[in-house]
């Protein structure tokens, strides 16, 4: 159990590098920075971690269909998420990205002790292959029909059926979603994470887990349900290699989470600290992240720091989702508020958002945005209550102490209030 003397280490879920940055993405970060620099005034030891999620395939498909390389979209999104974040006075210590050799070299570090301990084991399955493309399609790479509800689904999740996560080879009637030819079905190994191994440890664990409940909760829940052995290879050649293959990367999943790990060393290195004073020793992780990715943080990585002797997480944060004017946050149906074109560049106040995030409900709940309402907090709390409360107080100052605070003793009654 940590203390409060020992270090502690917040991280944000890592934007992926494949778009710009909504308010969305706003509603986990700007509560991270309040809590970071509350920490700080309090002369808390703590460091601010985040970073850009450059693999998987959904960035592969974007980069091919501008034209782009993977590498080229990920620099752009990078910088962009950099700029958007000092924009907005979220300021990390770090901020990294996963392509980065050090999360290559952290993450085959991590792969190989799972598997020196036996926590990795091969096997063959049957995958979608597009005859016509000559390739095997993971993930975002397919689409078909979702084995457990029937439902059209994409490769690796089915979003708009029953939710579930779809493991390689699970997906039904795959047709590729390059040249929508119908898939074959061909076998491949694959490595497979024992994931199933880890359900008492995760039980206990999650038990004691700090953070909202909504995470410990929803975490909790499915370890009680199933819990089936995870395969991290997948046939791309963006990623990581999957140590001793020449045509498998890890799955996206593994990497992304591994690059908190590699952030931090980063940091570490260029001010001569040991890393391992947070990932080997007694510290405080406290991830702050999006409420639909509480399973990853809960239960897939938990189980892959304890497989590979690394500190596990004290606390995981899961924010409330984000609507727009009431509904549910959606790109395609124009449900969104992009923090760079509609909001820096028309001039407008970053604390004005930032305040509207804090203040508008509790941080697991649902948090409404809408252009009017935001008018009306600034305006009526702002401006009205915020700043007649500094006008007046200044101007008490200046009228009958000339524009000096007395030095004196505060009364312990006044003190005994504010505290
Ligand atoms: N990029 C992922 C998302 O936006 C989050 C990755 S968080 C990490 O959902 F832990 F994997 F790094
Ligand atoms: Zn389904």
């Amino acid at each position: 159990m940590p203390t409060d003397n020992d270090p502690i280490l917040v991280t944000c879920g890592l934007p992926y590098a494949n778009g710009p940055a909504h308010i969305g993405h706003l509603r986990t970060y700007v509560p991270a920075d309040i809590f970071v620099r509350a920490l700080r005034r309090m002369g808390r030891d703590v460091l601010f971690i985040c970073g850009s999620d450059a693999h998987g395939t959904p960035i592969v498909v974007n980069a091919e269909s501008k034209g782009m390389s993977p590498r080229e979209l990920v620099e752009f999104y990078h910088k962009h998420f950099e700029d958007v974040f000092r924009s907005i006075n979220v300021r990390f210590d770090y901020f990294g990205c996963t392509d980065d050799p050090s999360n290559h070299h952290r993450t085959q570090e991590i792969v190989r002790a799972l598997m020196e301990r036996g926590h990795v084991y091969p096997k063959e399955i049957e995958l979608a292959y597009c005859p016509r493309c000559e390739r095997f399609l993971p993930d975002r790479y397919v689409e078909g029909i979702c084995p457990y509800c029937g439902v059209p689904a994409r490769g690796d999740e089915c979003d708009q059926g029953c939710g579930r996560h779809l493991e390689p080879g699970e997906i039904k009637d795959a047709v590729c979603k390059v040249c929508g030819s119908r898939a074959e079905y061909r076998k491949q190994t694959h490595y497979f994470f024992r994931l199933s191994a880890f359900r008492e440890f995760l039980l206990d664990y999650l038990q004691s887990l700090g953070g909202t409940a909504s995470a410990r909760n929803y975490a909790l829940e499915w370890v009680r349900q199933e819990l089936k052995d995870w395969c991290i290879t997948r046939n791309m050649s963006w990623g990581v290699k999957f140590p001793g293959s020449e045509d498998l990367v890890v799955y996206v999943w593994v990497d992304a989470p591994i690059g908190y790990i590699s952030f931090t060393e980063e940091w570490c290195r260029s001010h001569g600290v040991p890393w391992e004073r947070y990932w080997r020793g007694k510290s405080r992780i406290i991830h702050f992240i999006g409420g639909d990715i509480i399973y990853h943080h809960c239960i897939f990585w938990p189980a892959m720091l304890q497989g590979a002797g690394y500190t596990l997480p004290s606390d995981v944060v899961a924010s409330g989702m984000l609507k727009i004017d009431d509904k549910k946050f959606s790109k395609s149906r124009g449900y969104v508020v992009w923090v760079k074109d509609d909001y820096l560049d028309q001039g407008l106040e970053p604390d004005y958002l930032r305040y509207y995030l804090a203040s508008y409900t509790s941080h697991t709940k649902e948090v409404n945005f809408s252009w009017k309402i935001l008018q009306e907090k600034v305006n009526t709390e702002l401006v009205g209550a915020f700043g007649n409360f500094l006008n007046r107080a200044v101007t008490f100052a200046v009228k009958n102490f000339d524009g000096k605070v007395p030095e004196g003793e505060l009364d312990p009654e006044v003190m005994k209030r504010i505290e």
